[in-house]
């Protein structure tokens, strides 16, 4: 096992499609734990995203301003490979409730497999965000249902312009 760095680089990976206050609760709680905190979209999204990756990245620098040490970036390919391009020696990820538990032990035990060095840190969701995902958010939306507190202001104003657009 390597030494500990003396700065510790952590990935919080996913689709952010878009981004929710559950996950910039974890941005801001892994911004305190972490030397530097990369937010990462993953580009080869076999998902139909809402959003391009430009905009959710727009989007996600548009909230995540104020942590000095917090980016945005994109990624390709196999995510242990791009942790390890950037140097970062911890995947940050959430558990809402114990429905994420599976899939998220399958995923940190595979990127285990292929990069022993590389940790997965799991972090709680807060109880006042565990129910909400992107993918409600975006339904309950569409159909008309307020979602004030549930993503940023900013991200509530984009679904706003991209629903108007799609009708
Ligand atoms: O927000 P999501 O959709 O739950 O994030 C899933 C993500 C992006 C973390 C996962 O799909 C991923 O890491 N994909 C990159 C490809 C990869 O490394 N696959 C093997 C994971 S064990």
């Amino acid at each position: 096992m390597p030494p500990k760095p003396a700065n510790v680089t952590a990935i919080y990976p996913g689709s952010f499609d878009p981004i929710t206050n559950g996950h910039l609760d974890l941005v801001q709680r892994g911004s305190r734990m972490f030397d530097t905190l990369i937010v990462a979209i993953l580009r080869n999204d076999s998902k139909q995203p809402l959003f391009s990756v430009e905009e959710r990245m727009d989007m996600l620098r548009e909230v995540v301003y104020p942590y000095r040490n917090v980016q945005v970036d994109c990624f390709d390919g196999l995510l242990v490979d791009y942790a390890a391009e950037r140097s970062a020696a911890v995947l940050l990820r959430g558990i809402r409730a114990i429905s994420d538990y599976e899939y998220e032990l399958q995923m940190a035990l595979m990127n285990r497999r292929l990069r022993p060095e590389i940790e997965t840190v799991f972090m709680m969701s807060n109880e006042a965000y565990s129910f909400i995902s992107s993918r409600l958010v975006k339904e309950v939306f569409g159909l008309g249902g307020n979602i004030s507190g549930l993503v940023p202001p900013s991200v509530e104003a984009r679904l706003q312009s991209r629903m108007a657009k799609t009708k």
